[in-house]
């Protein structure tokens, strides 16, 4: 796809995304937050939800938790209008509670579609909700926090780099650090993908293999 054909796509998916009204996390003054970012992006930034800010301005990532995420992103060298950056769920949970299975369930194929339309190099998941999308549900995020993963997506190999979220960085001086440590790892990353190496343990030791079937048959 052309960057314009891109851009249109990710268009109709951000048409279709406000046209569900927020499915199961429709409520007054709910709006839509499809995400935002370069359709060309090589490197795709996924979060959890958004929240208060995020619902006002219509765009993720906006508010403390985004801040940090951007600043880290410039910080190490990258432009925000290079990277794409959304969530799992597109609407506001209420009280910024953690996202249901039936909320992931429902936006899932609008994500679907922005990773097939942006088909970046790396995915970094931003916290617990992204990393079980991708590492299947037992993944513990304090055990493969800035450890780079190919995944098998949509039938091409896909980095996949869980990061924790930079809510918990603000929370916790350690996870800051951790956080702030595994950004840096990401150009590596780029340069390697862009020089044909390899990158990342496969998902093929029995432990990550049964977790990912687990999660293919959606027995959890
Ligand atoms: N936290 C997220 O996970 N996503 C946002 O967009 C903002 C905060």
């Amino acid at each position: 796809m052309t960057t314009d054909e891109k851009k249109n796509a990710l268009q109709k998916v951000a048409d279709e995304i406000a046209a569900t009204g927020g499915g199961p996390l429709a409520a007054a003054g709910v709006n839509s937050v499809p995400g935002e970012g370069n359709p060309d992006a090589e490197i795709m930034f996924i979060g959890e939800a958004p929240g208060f800010h995020e619902n006002e301005e219509r765009r993720p990532f906006v508010g403390q938790a985004g801040k940090l995420l951007r600043k880290a992103i410039r910080d190490n060298g990258f432009r925000e209008d290079e990277v794409y950056i959304t969530n799992i769920v597109k609407y506001r949970p209420p009280g910024n509670r953690d996202p249901d299975p039936a909320e992931i369930a429902f936006f899932q194929p609008f994500l679907d579609k922005q990773i097939e339309i942006i088909d970046p190099k790396i995915i970094v998941t931003v916290g617990r909700f992204s990393m079980y999308k991708f590492l299947g549900p037992a993944a513990g995020i304090t055990k493969v926090h800035g450890q780079s993963r190919t995944r098998e997506w949509n039938g091409k190999e896909i980095v996949v780099f869980p990061m924790f979220h930079s809510a918990a960085a603000l929370r916790d001086g350690k996870v800051m650090q951790m956080f702030l440590e595994d950004f840096k790892k990401l150009r590596e990353i780029l340069d390697k993908i862009n020089k044909g190496q390899n990158i990342g343990r496969k998902m093929e030791d029995h432990q990550e293999a049964k977790e990912e079937t687990e999660e293919q048959l959606k027995l959890v």
